[in-house]
C-alpha cells in the first residue's frame, strides 16, 4: 500500500471512534462554536489535564458569548487565573465582544472572518471551523506536523513554511466530507497518545502499516526542527558630511551585501566610538569632519541573514581636500534621486 495515492482517512477514524478521548468540550452534537474557540485557546501551550478543571469553571461562569462579553476583564482574568499566559484570556475576552457587537453574538463561519478576531491564528480558525460548522479546513499544530513528517516521511524542516502549507494541504486531501471535525481530533489524540514524540507507540497505531518514516526506520528521528536563528543585529553609525549644497557619499565594494550601490560614510559602533570610527577613517582620506553632537534620526533595515541599526548623524567639513577617487564623491543634493542607494540610507536623505 503506497500511502500517497492511499486513503486512509477511515482507517483513523474507526481508530477515533473507539479510542478517542471523552473530553468535556466534545460531549456535546453538533458542538457549539463558542465552546471549541475556549477550549482551543485554552489548550494553547497548556496540558489537557490541566485545562479540564479550567473549562468546565469557566462555562458555568460564562456559558455564551453574550455572558462573556458583558463580563469585566478582572472577572475574565480571576477565572482564567493560574493557567498562565494571560494575553490569551485578554484577546478572547476582546474577540467575544467583538462576534457580539459585530456578528450578534454569533461566532462566523468563514475562515476571513474567524482568522481576523484577535488571538485566532490558522490552528484556532482550523478548529473552530471544521468542529462547530464542518468544513473542510486543517489545524495544524506541532502534533499534526509530527504525525505527517513520519507518515509521508518528510524529512524537510517542519517549521517551515512550505512544510506547514504542505502538510495542511494533505490535511485537507484525505479529510472526508462528512467528517472533516472528527478527522482533525483523531489527529489530535493520535498525536497525543501513539504518534508522540521520541518513542512513539507504533505497534497500537492504525496507521503503522502505512507509514513510511516507520517502514524506513525513521519514526524516532523525525520530525526535523530547526528553529530559525534570530538574525544578528549590527550597530551601525552613519555621518552624513555637508560642504555647502553638496554631500561626501560612498560606493560600497562591487562584491557582497548592497554591492556598487552608494551609502553615507559609516563604520560600525555607537555614541562617540561610532563617530571616531568614521572620523578617523574620513582622515584617512585627508578629511576633517565635525559632527553635531545628538542623532538626526536612526532606522533599521532588516536583511535575511542580518539586521542594521543606523543611527545616523550630520557633519560639516571643516579642512581638507580629497584626491580624485571613484568611490568617494561630493554630489550635489539635486542629484541624490538618481543614485542607487544601498538599502537604507536613500531613506536618510529625507532625515537631513
Ligand atoms: N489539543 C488541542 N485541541 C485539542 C482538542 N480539541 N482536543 C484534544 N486535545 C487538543
Amino acid at each position: 500500500m503506497n500511502i500517497k495515492e492511499e486513503h486512509w482517512s477511515s482507517l483513523l477514524l474507526d481508530w477515533f471512534d473507539s479510542h478517542g478521548r471523552e473530553l468535556p468540550w466534545r460531549d456535546e452534537s453538533p458542538r457549539d462554536p463558542y465552546k471549541v474557540w475556549v477550549s482551543e485557546i485554552m489548550l494553547q501551550q497548556t496540558k489537557v489535564e490541566t485545562v479540564r478543571p479550567y473549562y468546565d469553571s469557566w462555562m458555568e461562569r460564562f456559558p455564551n458569548i453574550k455572558s462573556l462579553a458583558a463580563a469585566s476583564q478582572d472577572d475574565v482574568l480571576r477565572q482564567w487565573q493560574g493557567l498562565g499566559y494571560y494575553s490569551r484570556a485578554r484577546n478572547l475576552h476582546q474577540a467575544v465582544q467583538e462576534v457580539q457587537a459585530k456578528y450578534g453574538g454569533r461566532v462566523p463561519d468563514t475562515k476571513k472572518e474567524v482568522r481576523a478576531l484577535k488571538g485566532v491564528g490558522d490552528y484556532t480558525a482550523g478548529a473552530i471551523l471544521s468542529l462547530a460548522y464542518g468544513k473542510k479546513e486543517a489545524a495544524v499544530d506541532g502534533n499534526v506536523l509530527r504525525i505527517f513528517a513520519r507518515l509521508y516521511d518528510i524529512e524537510e524542516n517542519v517549521l517551515s513554511t512550505a512544510v506547514k502549507k504542505q502538510v495542511a494541504a494533505l490535511v485537507e486531501e484525505q479529510m472526508p466530507d462528512d467528517r472533516p471535525g472528527a478527522f482533525n481530533e483523531a489527529l489530535m489524540d493520535l498525536g497525543a497518545t501513539i504518534c508522540i514524540p521520541k518513542h512513539p507507540r507504533c505497534e497500537d497505531c492504525p496507521l503503522g502499516d502505512i507509514c513510511l518514516a516507520r517502514a524506513n526506520g525513521k519514526e524516532s528521528e523525525l520530525p526535523l526542527r530547526q528553529v530559525k536563528k534570530k538574525a544578528p543585529v549590527e550597530k551601525i553609525t552613519v555621518v552624513v558630511p555637508r560642504h555647502g549644497t553638496k554631500w561626501l557619499v560612498h560606493r560600497r565594494p562591487p562584491k557582497g551585501l548592497l554591492a556598487s550601490m552608494w551609502e553615507f560614510p559609516n563604520a560600525p559602533g555607537t555614541g562617540q566610538d561610532g563617530i571616531d570610527a568614521v572620523r578617523r577613517m574620513l582622515a584617512d582620506k585627508g578629511l576633517r569632519v565635525s559632527v553635531d553632537d545628538s542623532p538626526a534620526g536612526s532606522l533599521k533595515s532588516i536583511f535575511s541573514h542580518k539586521v542594521w541599526q543606523l543611527t545616523v548623524y550630520e557633519g560639516e567639513l571643516t579642512d581638507g581636500k580629497m584626491g580624485e577617487e571613484e568611490d568617494w564623491q561630493w554630489i550635489d543634493r539635486s542629484d541624490y534621486d538618481a543614485l542607487p542607494w544601498a538599502g537604507p540610507h536613500g531613506k536618510i536623505t529625507a532625515m537631513v
